[in-house]
């Protein structure tokens, strides 16, 4: 349970939105707006609240399985992937590390290159059958955009190959001196409007 996900409802309305959360603090600004967007969602909505560091992916060390083949010689996300490829809208959130994602979000991202082989070196025209949407909601510590942009060039080429399509996004910055304040809930609240 995370940022009181027990409050939500989950009584199958049929939307499934899945939450891939990546930051580790479990009641931190990240946490705070993604549980505020979540909350948007009408009664009934399946929530599949995914942390990241629970998950905890195993990097890509580039084998080379996926180019020959569908799959992963890593077997850790097959449960995940089953989920992450019917889900009907997909809500990422994140703080910016280093002018980019946290490592294991990073890992995750990099464990999409089998999908990267299959659309580009097997030619299939869409390794992922269903058409998602997507939200993004990134917090950062500091004022600059730089940290964002990266994410939403990382996350973009990602879901060119993920049949994914990004549909909101939103920046709650100076988070190290101000914390979150009303307007950065409204805008994350908002985001739901983009996918309804
Ligand atoms: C390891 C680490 C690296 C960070 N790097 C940056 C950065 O490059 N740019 C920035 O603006 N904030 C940076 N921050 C600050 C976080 O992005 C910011 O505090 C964020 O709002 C934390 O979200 P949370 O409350 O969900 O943990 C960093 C924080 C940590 C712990």
């Amino acid at each position: 349970m995370i940022f009181g996900q027990d409050n939500l409802e989950n009584n199958s309305n049929g939307l499934t939105v899945m939450a891939i959360m990546a930051s580790p603090r479990k009641n931190g600004y990240t946490a705070k707006l993604l549980g505020s967007l979540l909350r948007e969602f009408p009664k009934g909505t399946n929530f599949d609240i995914v942390n990241v560091y629970e998950l905890n992916p195993v990097p890509c060390n580039a084998c080379g399985y996926c180019k020959a083949g569908n799959g992963c010689t890593k077997k850790d996300l097959e449960d995940f992937w089953v989920r992450f490829e019917n889900a009907d809208i997909i809500v990422f959130a994140t703080p910016i590390y280093f002018m980019g994602v946290p490592a294991p979000f990073k890992a995750l991202i990099d464990r999409f290159q089998r999908y990267y082989e299959a659309r580009f070196r097997r030619n299939m025209k869409n390794p992922i059958e269903k058409h998602r949407k997507a939200l993004l909601i990134v917090t950062s510590g500091s004022d600059g955009e730089i940290g964002y942009e990266v994410i939403k060039h990382q996350l973009l080429q990602a879901f060119s190959v993920l049949n994914i399509e990004l549909c909101g996004v939103t920046l709650a910055k100076n988070t190290d001196k101000c914390g979150v304040d009303n307007t950065d809930v409204d805008r994350a609240r908002a985001l739901y409007w983009k996918v309804r």
